[in-house]
């Protein structure tokens, strides 16, 4: 969105300290920059390339990558490259070379996206076969990557944070088994107001400050700070309100695309 901008009072300044944290995001709406998972994800990653980290977002929509084979050929070759040839061959070092990866991606039946899916089960060369047992637990021991953090930025149409418990919890296993942190979820519930707040009059800038604030917390001093996790997660409307306005308007949207077509 356009008109939504992202200042902030934050220092433009890298620190030394945190200069050549590498990020890679990973957006996995169809929606891509003009989503409402950007609106959150773009403000985070301008909040870290402030604080000094060397950012690239890719965009799943762009890329081709094929479902996982399940032949277990990547966990056994040395290299870990897998038997299908597709974007993952480029992506793949760029994930092992990242110090925070960052899975962005709305919500889709209480789940990440089928392509963001996709994605994570190609991550498996990120593993050794082999079974070890860390923190007593069954895993796979990590191999060749410095991940070190995980973030996940969604999503949701849903009035409620609960919406996300589902995908934080497969993004807190996700870390386990990667041996990561998961450093943080940036979660948007009833996103899609956001993306209307300038039209509709409600207070949004707060929202997208918080996220851009995120970003810097993270890469310069590691965490990020509640209130800021809570300030991007925040109420825009009550509950009431939120069901009174969204069923007119989805009124609107089933008229203009309910339409049936005949089918040839
Ligand atoms: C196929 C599909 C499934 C969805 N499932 C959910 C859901 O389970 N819970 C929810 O709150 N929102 C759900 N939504 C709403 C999206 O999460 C929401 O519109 C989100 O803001 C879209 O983000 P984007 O604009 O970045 O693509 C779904 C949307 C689609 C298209």
């Amino acid at each position: 969105m356009d008109n939504m901008n992202t200042h902030t009072n934050i220092e433009t300044q890298p620190s030394e300290l945190t200069r050549g944290t590498n990020v890679l995001a990973i957006n996995a709406s169809p929606h891509k920059d003009n989503g409402n998972t950007a609106l959150i994800l773009n403000p985070f990653l301008e909040g870290m390339k402030r604080a000094g980290a060397e950012v690239s977002v890719v965009y799943t929509e762009d890329l081709k990558i094929h479902p996982c084979r399940g032949d277990f050929t990547c966990f056994c070759r040395p290299s870990g490259t897998c038997i299908q040839s597709d974007d993952m061959d480029w992506l793949m070092p760029k994930v092992r070379d990242a110090d925070i990866l960052v899975f962005a991606s709305p919500l889709y039946v209480d789940g990440v996206t089928g392509p963001m899916k996709i994605f994570i089960d190609r991550l498996v060369p990120l593993l050794q076969m082999y079974i070890e047992t860390r923190e007593g637990h069954s895993r796979h021991p990590p191999k060749d990557t410095k991940v070190r953090k995980i973030v996940l930025v969604s999503n949701c149409g849903f009035w409620e944070k609960d919406n996300f418990d589902p995908v934080i919890r497969h993004m807190r296993a996700l870390s386990k088994n990667l041996n990561a942190e998961f450093a943080a979820a940036l979660i948007r519930p009833h996103g899609t107001f956001l993306k209307s707040a300038p039209q509709t009059g409600l207070p949004y800038e707060d929202i997208l400050e918080a996220a851009m604030r995120a970003g810097h917390q993270i890469v310069k001093d590691g965490v990020i700070a509640e209130e800021t996790l809570a300030a991007v997660s925040r109420e825009m409307l009550p509950y009431d309100t939120f069901i009174q306005v969204s069923n007119p308007m989805i009124g609107k949207l089933v008229e203009r695309l309910g339409r049936e077509e005949p089918v040839h």
